[in-house]
């Protein structure tokens, strides 16, 4: 049963907690659909703990919405305290950033999620720029399944990274990992039968499917986002063989970074598990996407994938 969204708290990741250390707030767990209190601000949680609700209870923990930037500033100290690996701070990172995204991706305040997805973002960049390493176990942790807000998140790490090894500017990459976030923005309008559908999308479906970087330009255009944003949105479907959708662009038309981003989404839904497909190995997608596919993106940045994912599989051995 589909859980109720209670405005009153937002939910945190298990793994974005640090066992053995004070928690500087009030933690609750989900029983029967009711928060329960479970550990008061300034408790310890033990890793003990921690490993046993991994293994038998709910996966999350919940955190007062009052709480929200007190949570913010754990994460941010934690990563940045020099006591973590970068495994670590990757995951403290990857888990805190979908605990945002997921409450941006329920919220209807449109211009609060814009905002807040910007110290998010600052968060990856930061984190690219300053450990590698990092960067690439933040790749190697992409989710398996396929929700929008974890492929939205994972989308944004796969655009940082293709845009960072093409040379874009740090004010770029901020609008790259934006758009990246909310390319699929428009889904919000799009029926929840037809998104989590099992099996193909009739006509009528399909039609309806196509309609959500339209949908996701209106939303963001009523919201001030940037024109780099935009486009990410709007042109993410595009092809340079001239056939995407909504527009039929030709190459030189569509936005560099809507072209990033026809690439992640390609590479995010091949290799993660959806109604109706079984989930690719990294390198089978990349090799499927260069010899079926090709004709779609830009060569170059295609090229520039294969570095971004051969780092990760240097480093983190997967
Ligand atoms: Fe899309
Ligand atoms: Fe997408």
């Amino acid at each position: 049963m589909a859980e109720q969204h209670d405005d009153r708290f937002i939910k945190v990741r298990l793994n974005s907690l640090h066992a053995n250390a004070p928690i500087p707030f009030d933690l609750y767990v989900l029983i029967n659909n009711k928060q329960i209190h479970y550990l008061r601000a300034g408790g310890n949680l033990e890793q003990e703990k921690l490993s046993k609700f991994e293994s038998k209870a709910p996966d999350n923990f919940y955190v007062k919405i009052e709480d929200r930037a007190a949570f913010k500033t754990y994460v941010h100290e934690k990563i940045n305290s020099g006591q973590l690996t970068s495994k670590e701070k990757a995951v403290i990172l990857r888990e805190s950033s979908l605990t945002l995204i997921e409450e941006l991706f329920e919220s209807e305040d449109i211009n609060r999620a814009l905002n807040e997805s910007k110290p998010i973002i600052n968060h990856l960049i930061e984190l690219m720029d300053s450990e590698p390493e990092a960067m690439s176990h933040l790749v190697g942790l992409s989710s398996h399944d396929f929700y929008t807000y974890t492929h939205s998140l994972d989308v944004g790490v796969y655009s940082l990274g293709l845009a960072k090894v093409l040379g874009f500017s740090k004010d770029d990459l901020a609008h790259m990992g934006q758009g990246a976030i909310f390319h699929d923005v428009g889904k919000r309008q799009v029926s929840i039968e037809i998104i989590t559908k099992i099996g193909p999308l009739n006509d009528v479906e399909w039609a309806q499917m196509q309609k959500h970087p339209q949908y996701g330009l209106v939303i963001l255009s009523e919201h001030n986002a940037s024109d780099e944003v935009k486009a990410c949105c709007f042109e993410h479907h595009e092809s340079m063989a001239g056939n995407g959708y909504p527009q039929q662009l030709q190459p030189h038309e569509i936005h560099p970074m809507a072209k990033i981003i026809a690439l992640a989404d390609t590479f995010d839904a091949l290799t993660t598990q959806r109604s109706y497909n079984k989930p690719m190995r990294p390198a089978a997608a990349l090799d499927f996407m260069k010899n079926k596919l090709a004709s779609r993106y830009d060569p170059e940045m295609l090229r520039a994938l294969y570095e971004v994912l051969f780092h990760m599989q240097k480093t983190t051995g997967t």
